[in-house]
């Protein structure tokens, strides 16, 4: 099939990519002429695992091409992807006006029936003005479908490629026959399409981020509560998640979540919510833990310092949201740096894809490591503020030697509080009893 993606971000670039794989023809257009020209000769703008491999092979197989120039990329395609940004507005709602935009560039270009599909996560009844739209400036016949995506930074070529579901919102009988065969090989181990129409499949997506996100702050809530209570948040995460109804994924307590869907998203139904006159009593605690959960290391780091973080030197390992990604957008890290300079703290931070994006941010008001153990130097305590795989069997033998004090604070349970006392550490996580002796704060070793 030939498809056009407005839109090279994020879900534009691995939508284009993934679909050409299956032996589509798309086209990929961004009013970025320089990206544009980077992307014909074969740089990705974006850091994605897997992403790389599928790109450089479908544009040398020649299915998947980038322009500049809209009307010449929907002319014979079927199916057009919207893949633009939807930045939150002054009054806190989704600013529409990229999809609006192009939805009337395209209307006034078109001759022949097409497939609209907003992928961006879009406010409940943007289908409705999107063909508003079109009624108003086409009298070609088109299908405006809402669909979607669940894709997870890190691991989207997976998730696009072998998705749990695709939900599809129309009502367009030949739209909805189209896009089974379009995505029928992605579903073919058996995980559905689910049609519904197209207020549903805007709402999903929400729900969907906002349940997940109340998952993780209700995990926060019981990693606080096992430390006022002795408990062990590891092994009460195991003892629920093991009840199916609840399930073992996406119960990890930690610094609270971030990224570019979870806040924005969860604050945006809550806001929808509210225009609805109708109060979402527990999104407003879900946003109210989370940031609250961002200042937890620093609340154990004034307790073990006696609120007295000037002139100290802090060793931060992960600045990014999450692993496997370069996103620092509502990062907890960011939260911790800001409290660690107002209180007159030095940071040295160390992060395998991450640096560069923080660098651009705050330049140089912390310091940046080569290596994860170059970050360690001299500094008074470590903290672990996402979970890389890099940094989950260090040589603990060499942290001790670096450090001006053995002490560490793990923002993500990456080790074993026994194992971390029997090396000599002071060892503090989320949701578990500390380990290890007291050290005063600049104890010689
Ligand atoms: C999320 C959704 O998972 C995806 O379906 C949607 O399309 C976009 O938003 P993403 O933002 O890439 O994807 O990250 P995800 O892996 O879901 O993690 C989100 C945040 O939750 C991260 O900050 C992560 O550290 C945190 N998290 C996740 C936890 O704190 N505990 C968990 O158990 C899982």
């Amino acid at each position: 099939m030939k498809i056009a993606v407005i839109g090279t971000g994020y879900v534009g670039l691995v939508t284009g990519t993934c679909l050409a794989e299956t032996g589509n023809i798309v086209t990929c257009v961004d009013i970025n002429k320089q990206k544009v020209q980077m992307m014909q000769q074969g740089q990705l703008p974006i850091y994605e695992p897997g992403i790389e491999t599928l790109f450089h092979r479908n544009i040398i197989e020649e299915r998947l091409f980038f322009t500049a120039n809209l009307a010449g990329a929907i002319a014979d395609a079927t199916i057009i992807f919207l893949a633009l940004p939807t930045p939150p507005g002054a009054d806190g709602d989704a600013d529409l006006s990229y999809v609006l935009g192009a939805s009337k560039d395209i209307a006034l270009l078109i001759s022949s029936y097409k497939v609209i599909i907003t992928k961006s996560t879009v406010p409940v009844g943007t289908a409705d003005k999107v063909k508003a739209i079109f009624r108003q400036n086409t009298d070609v016949a088109v299908a405006v479908v809402s669909n979607p995506e669940f894709l997870r930074e890190g691991v989207a070529v997976e998730d696009f490629m072998k998705p749990d579901r695709i939900v599809i919102g129309t009502q367009d009988e030949r739209a909805k026959e189209i896009l089974t065969e379009l995505y029928a090989p992605y579903v073919r181990q058996g995980n559905p399409i689910i049609f519904m129409d197209e207020r549903s499949a805007e709402l999903t997506k929400y729900a969907a981020n906002s349940f997940l996100a109340t998952k993780i702050s209700f995990m926060n809530e019981i990693a606080n509560l096992c430390e006022k209570l002795g408990a062990d948040v590891d092994m009460v995460r195991l003892g629920v998640g093991a009840d199916e109804r609840i399930g073992k994924r996406f119960l990890f307590p930690g610094i609270g979540y971030g990224g570019s869907c979870f806040p924005k998203d969860v604050q945006a139904l809550a806001k929808s919510a509210e225009t609805n006159d109708y109060d979402f009593k527990i999104l407003h605690s879900v946003i109210q833990v989370n940031s609250l959960q961002k200042n937890v290391l620093i609340n154990k780091l004034n307790a073990f310092f006696n609120n007295d973080l000037k002139g100290k030197t802090f060793a931060l390992w992960g600045l990014s949201f999450k692993p496997e990604t370069d996103d620092i957008r509502e990062a907890p890290s960011l939260t911790v740096i800001g409290h660690l300079l107002k209180a007159g703290a030095k940071v040295v931070a160390y992060d395998p894809e991450a640096m560069n994006n923080v660098k651009a941010l705050i330049g140089e008001k912390i310091k940046y490591a080569d290596d994860q153990y170059d970050a360690l130097i001299g500094a008074d305590a470590l903290l672990i503020l996402t979970e890389w795989s890099v940094f989950r069997t260090p040589d603990f033998n060499r942290i001790k030697k670096l450090l001006a004090g053995p002490v560490i604070f793990d923002g993500r349970n990456l080790y074993s509080p026994h194992k971390m006392a029997g090396f000599g550490f002071y060892y503090n996580s989320i949701g578990r009893m500390a380990a290890g002796p007291k050290y005063a704060a600049v104890a010689p070793l």
